[in-house]
């Protein structure tokens, strides 16, 4: 259960994984919702089971984030929303081809869903946070903001969302506000099938639920700004980023994704 009570929570990608698990986990906590993503019949699904389940208030909305016309209109709801205390930027994708082989289209949508969508978004709700005195941010980075074999465009885009969510912070740390940069590692969700990345080549113990990922994030929110859920990822972050593991980390991760995309085992 989260250790704070929200009273509105407006959560991008919620149609699936994560998000989804977010939705439900709010919910039990009495939180309202508001969902977001583009495939309205799965909002309307969810919505309807957690409505019946804990008698919470949920809007629902089909939006692309990666558009101009979605994203306003997810800007209209928050202007709207009186009691918006918690915004969870988890829309997101990943891909398997490099930056070089990758369409130059693909790329810059990927930006528009994790960079774009999550500054406008944060730039929407922020304003009536701090008017109210209180709010809190999570913004989906990954494990992957840390390493040197995630793909640029990924690695690159969800490394911004890490040094944003500090630097924010910073910002924000006397004005009521929490900010969270949830870094997951391998998470049992659509992520791989959407990307086509095949889930066999990563060994099954460092997998986690979406449900712990996200336990773990509103469990640690307010107490660090980066949260690693797992000891497992934790010690891979680390040896990511420590100069004397990282060049082997880097091999051994980009065997993995070679194997990946060449179909090997
Ligand atoms: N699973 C992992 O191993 C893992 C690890 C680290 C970080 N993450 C991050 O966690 C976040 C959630 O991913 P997930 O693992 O839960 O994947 P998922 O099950 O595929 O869910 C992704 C969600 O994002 C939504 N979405 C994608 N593009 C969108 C767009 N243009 N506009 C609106 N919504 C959009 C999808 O909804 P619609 O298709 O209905 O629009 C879906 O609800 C992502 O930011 C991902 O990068 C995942």
């Amino acid at each position: 259960m989260p250790r704070t009570a929200f009273r509105t929570a407006l959560i991008t990608g919620a149609s699936a994984g994560m998000g989804a698990e977010f939705a439900r986990e709010l919910a039990s906590a009495g939180t309202g919702l508001i969902l977001v993503a583009r495939r309205l019949d799965r909002l309307e699904e969810l919505a309807g089971e957690l409505r019946a389940k804990h008698g919470v208030t949920i809007e629902t909305l089909r939006a692309d984030v990666s558009t101009e016309e979605g994203l306003a209109s997810v800007e209209a709801s928050i202007a709207k929303s009186a009691s918006l205390d918690l915004l969870i930027n988890n829309a997101g994708f990943g891909g398997r081809r490099g930056f070089v082989k990758g369409e130059l289209a693909d790329h810059l949508n990927m930006v528009r869903v994790h960079v774009d969508a999550t500054v406008r978004l944060t730039k929407a709700a922020l304003p009536g946070m701090i008017d109210r005195g209180q709010g809190a941010v999570i913004n989906l980075s990954s494990i992957a903001a840390f390493s040197a074999f995630s793909g640029a465009m990924y690695s690159g885009t969800k490394a911004f969302l890490v040094m944003f969510s500090q630097n924010l912070q910073d910002e924000v740390r006397l004005k009521g506000i929490v900010i969270q940069a949830l870094c997951p590692g391998m998470t049992h969700t659509e992520f791989h099938r959407v990307a086509a990345i095949d889930k066999s080549i990563v060994p099954k113990l460092f997998w986690m639920t979406a449900s712990e990922v996200v336990r773990i994030s509103l469990r640690r929110l307010g107490h660090g700004v980066v949260c690693v859920p797992g000891w497992k990822n934790k010690v891979i972050a680390f040896l990511m980023r420590c100069p004397a593991t990282a060049a082997v980390v880097r091999l051994v991760g980009r065997t993995m994704a070679v194997r990946a995309r060449t179909g090997e085992r």
